[in-house]
């Protein structure tokens, strides 16, 4: 298919125009987006705003709803802080470094509820760096193993959802959990609306 060629993003602005763009329809062209998300050079004056840190957790913090076709959102991890393992409700997700690094460790997908999950990825995602996963390739755990440094990554799904499952390692088992915001564009939720069980 032919590939406008798109400028490289100015402002994380930039991207966010550009995302709303590339998904007024309904197509997602996976490459495009990575190479979108890539090139556009982290600035920590654009997104320290969403970049609400928790002492005892990572943190979800809503950017853009895109119009309903995709959720843009800024995640930020303590020391040592990491997801559970889990799916993506069959949506294509996006995962770039904005500051440090994360492990991410890519699963196969569960076929058996009784069995351990066998390992099939495991990479060092560097800063600016942005990675892929959909239900097609896997299941994956995020962690910043770091206990010096934080990370702060954004995350795009599309489309946008509301629950995953989280999945046992040594057992397989699944559960299925609901994903909350601890801030949405800049501003803390109230508490309660704020303690997510698990999430992505
Ligand atoms: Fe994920």
């Amino acid at each position: 298919m032919e590939r406008t060629e798109r400028k490289k993003p100015q402002s994380l602005a930039d991207v966010i125009q550009t995302l709303h763009q590339l998904f007024a329809g309904d197509k997602v062209d996976v490459e495009e987006v990575q190479a979108l998300l890539e090139s556009y050079q982290s600035d920590p004056h654009e997104w320290l705003k969403y970049a609400k840190f928790d002492q005892y957790r990572y943190t979800r913090n809503l950017v853009d709803e895109g119009n309903g076709k995709f959720n843009l959102m800024i995640l930020c991890w303590g020391e040592g802080h990491g997801s559970s393992i889990h799916d993506h409700a069959d949506s294509h997700c996006f995962l770039k470094i904005l500051q440090g690094q994360l492990k991410e460790t890519i699963f196969n997908w569960p076929c058996d509820e009784k069995k351990e999950l066998t390992k099939k990825n495991e990479t060092i995602l560097q800063e600016n760096q942005c990675a892929y996963i959909s239900d097609s390739i896997g299941v994956h755990r995020v962690e910043n193993t770091s206990h010096t440094e934080v990370a702060v990554s954004l995350h795009l799904y599309i489309p946008p959802f509301d629950s995953c499952h989280c999945f046992d390692e040594r057992s397989g088992h699944k559960k299925k959990v609901r994903l909350t915001f601890t801030s949405k564009y800049g501003e803390k939720m109230p508490l309660a609306n704020s303690v997510s069980q698990e999430n992505n």
